[in-house]
């Protein structure tokens, strides 16, 4: 198997103010900060294109599922360093995210892990047509919001972006319980949610659209795109915009991310219609590249898992 790589890799481009580690400090006098979770003092303030960690500051039920997993940093003494941009979307960006916990003056920085920031943008830069169809069937409870969104004002913009980053988080949350390879989701804050980075080191796992694999190797990534689908299904739900771009391939293993507008099929009028697009999308994927795989006979195996 190997990665397309002229289109395909995502480049990182540093923003001109990132640092590029956790470890270094800013020039600004050191001060020294008192960690409530883990009893350290912390002798530096975040530098030029870092912040504190969001976590200590995030609300229990807008992290993630617990048990946390054991690579996640939640130390209050960590900063968040951007990295970088991985890719630029029709409704944000994806930057990735050192979270970490700085040089305390011993000579070695603490734990460090990776996450996948993808921050939304506003109403006028994004896909809204769509966004009316994939909500029918659910409930917008408070109108003020539901008002603001529809006049497109700026307050409006925020609470959408804000509900698409909602949206998604519990979508991935949702994925995650029913045992759906997806990002383990750190947490949402206002416009951005945070997850597990997928990838080698700073390099992130190419889409399946990226990937050159032969028939047999085909074969293994879509029986796990499938049983991706069939969970969905059991659990009710369609991705709604799953296409070999939504896919990741990593180590040989599918992770499916971009999530927000999960599909409701029951509640949703057109719920089986996403349901269909999913599959055609993906079946005629590997089909053009040499895996024949009929749309119609596995959607009819998903409409049986859906009831
Ligand atoms: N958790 C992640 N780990 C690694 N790369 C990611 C992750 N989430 C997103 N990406 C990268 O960012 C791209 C855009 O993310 P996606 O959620 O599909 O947003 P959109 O398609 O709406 O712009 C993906 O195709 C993938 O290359
Ligand atoms: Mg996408």
């Amino acid at each position: 198997m190997s990665v397309d790589t002229p289109v395909t890799t995502p480049t990182l481009t540093s923003p001109s103010t990132s640092t590029s580690n956790s470890t270094s400090t800013s020039n600004t006098t050191p001060s020294t900060a008192f960690d409530e979770f883990d009893g350290a003092f912390n002798p530096a303030e975040p530098g030029d294109g870092q912040r504190w960690s969001t976590w200590p500051s995030i609300t229990p039920s807008e992290r993630g599922p617990q048990p946390y997993p054991s690579w996640l940093v939640t130390s209050a003494a960590a900063f968040d360093t951007e990295l970088g941009i991985v890719k630029t979307g029709k409704e944000g960006d994806v930057f990735l995210i050192e979270r970490g916990v700085p040089d305390d003056g011993s000579g070695s920085p603490g734990p460090s892990c990776l996450l996948a920031a993808k921050r939304y943008r506003g109403l006028e830069t994004s896909d809204f047509h769509r966004s009316a169809q994939y909500q029918e069937g659910r409930r917008m409870r408070n109108t003020r919001d539901t008002r603001a969104i529809a006049r497109g004002s700026s307050y409006g913009r925020s609470v959408a972006s804000g509900r698409w980053a909602f949206a998604e988080f519990e979508a991935l949350c949702r994925a995650h319980a029913a045992g759906v390879p997806v990002p383990y989701p750190v947490q949402v804050n206002s416009t951005e949610v945070l997850m597990e980075f997928i990838g080698d080191g700073r390099t992130a796992a190419p889409r399946l659209a990226q990937v050159r694999a032969r028939r047999d190797e085909l074969e293994p990534l879509f029986d796990q795109t499938f049983e991706i689908m069939r969970s969905f299904a059991r659990a009710g739900v369609a991705h709604g915009d799953l296409s070999a771009y939504n896919l990741l391939v990593h180590d040989g293993r599918v992770v499916v991310i971009d999530l927000p507008q999960l599909v409701d099929v029951a509640a949703n009028p057109g719920g089986l219609d996403f349901l269909h697009r999913d599959v055609t999308n993906v079946c005629t994927w590997f089909s053009r590249h040499g895996l024949d795989r009929d749309a119609e006979s596995f959607f009819a195996e998903l409409v049986a898992e859906l009831w």
